[in-house]
């Protein structure tokens, strides 16, 4: 019986993110964007993660436009994006005033699919998101963060994603942000999600270990729905496996996804082209096993080495990618996404540096230890907890119960620059950024 695979294209938001450090400009979209609405594509993830802040700070682009002109050509295929739950796209929980304008001014922008995820996978942090989101028309995928730990197991991401059914979500994602999932454990977790949740399931892996493209493979023969690819030109690494390989590789069997190469090679000709435009921050494309024994995502990996390298400290590199899984551990074994890995990736940085574990502890990290970023997977290590908060209770709520509304007051701080009602969303999510660009467009409009 045929059940074709349904393909979500990544090359407009992770395949950049993962391999151009994001920086991928609107015109190098645009001028292909037609051409890959006509794909047959179930959805091109175009928007959220970190495109957001990377149009704004380094772009100088309004990322609400960038949304709009795409919206304006890609009639066919859903808009896809990733949103942080109550962290929207940016680094810290929002108020649910903020988290719901958002979600309705994505959509109203023109998303179709909302991928909504927490670090810690912690429900309470995805609740408005999903509603709102629901509320304005979009289909809402709600996420399980994929990671390995003694108290990560498959009961457990059963339990999350029937949780994240009953918040109504219309699909689940599992999401191996790091390239952890290997084929027979994907197999084996594909199979008892969609056994007990049965919803559309969809998997979303990166290449870092080599193995997603296997995973993908046994994946699909347990039933997932949905694959997120990229195309070739920005594919492997740290990014996701080719569009083009899995198209191959399906073909004339029962998941064949009905795309036709013919039709990607030119698109990604357009890509491999304009990539020599980005020589300057690509990454390098590279089999990193490290994440296996570390279970550390590639983006983090690099961002340590730059740490070191900044602290002419690069020969201690060995010492932290050790210290990060004992760090991990005591904290209650996070999964190693945005914002979490830059979180603990700095404190194993600090702990070898300082030489005396913990003597130096960011704002971040104290804020997690105090329940902040919501509920550790395990609890944390009491002595690794007093040596950081000392005799302070953490938290048990939700922490955005504690956040006080903050758009009425954001509108009037930005007042002499509001031109439309997302610069006050801008605004919230990065005030000093969103200020500049404000200045730079007020002055080229001039
Ligand atoms: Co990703």
């Amino acid at each position: 019986m045929a059940k074709p695979v349904k393909i979500t294209e990544t090359i407009f938001r992770d395949a950049h993110q993962s391999l151009w450090a994001t920086r991928m400009k609107t015109e190098d979209m645009m001028a292909i964007a037609e051409a890959i609405d006509d794909i047959g594509y179930h959805s091109l993830e175009a928007w959220g993660g970190a495109t957001f802040d990377s149009c704004l700070r380094f772009l100088k682009e309004d990322p609400w436009v960038r949304l709009r002109r795409l919206k304006a050509v890609i009639r066919k295929t859903p808009l896809q994006m990733l949103l942080r739950g109550q962290n929207l796209l940016g680094y810290r929980h929002y108020p649910d005033d903020v988290v719901r304008e958002f979600c309705h001014r994505a959509v109203d922008n023109g998303i179709g699919i909302i991928r909504i995820f927490d670090a810690l996978n912690d429900v309470r942090n995805m609740e408005t998101a999903v509603k709102a989101s629901k509320e304005a028309g979009a289909h809402v995928q709600g996420t399980v963060v994929y990671t390995i730990s003694p108290v990560h197991d498959i009961d457990a991401y059963v339990k999350l994603a029937l949780e994240l059914k009953e918040l109504g979500c219309d699909s689940i994602c599992i999401k191996d942000m790091a390239g952890l999932l290997t084929p027979y454990r994907a197999e084996e977790l594909v199979k008892k999600l969609k056994q007990a949740v049965n919803l559309p399931l969809q998997l979303h892996a990166h290449y870092t270990s080599g193995l997603a493209s296997m995973t993908y493979l046994k994946a699909i023969e347990a039933g997932v729905d949905v694959v997120d690819t990229a195309f070739s030109a920005l594919a492997l690494g740290t990014s996701q496996p080719p569009t083009e390989s899995l198209v191959a590789a399906l073909q004339g069997t029962p998941y064949d996804t009905g795309l036709d190469l013919a039709k990607l090679a030119p698109i990604n000709q357009h890509f491999k082209e304009v990539k020599k435009e980005y020589q300057s921050v690509s990454a390098p494309v590279e089999v990193d096993t490290a994440v296996l024994s570390y279970q550390i995502p590639g983006g983090m990996i690099s961002n340590l080495r730059n740490q070191l390298a900044g602290q002419n400290a690069s020969d201690r590199y060995a010492d932290v990618l050790a210290e990060v899984p004992k760090v991990r551990e005591e904290l209650g074994y996070p999964p190693l996404v945005t914002p979490t890995s830059q979180m603990l990736g700095t404190q194993a940085v600090l702990n070898v540096l300082t030489g005396k574990r913990y003597s130096v502890v960011p704002k971040e990290i104290k804020e997690y230890v105090r329940g902040m970023y919501g509920r550790p997977p395990a609890p944390i290590n009491p002595e690794v907890r007093k040596l950081i908060i000392g005799d302070e209770q953490p938290i048990t709520h939700r922490p955005a119960d504690d956040l006080e509304p903050m758009l009425g007051k954001a509108r009037k701080e930005i007042i002499e620059y509001y031109q439309q009602e997302e610069d006050v969303l801008s605004y919230v999510l990065f005030p000093e950024v969103a200020l500049e660009f404000f200045k730079t467009r007020n002055s080229n409009c001039k």
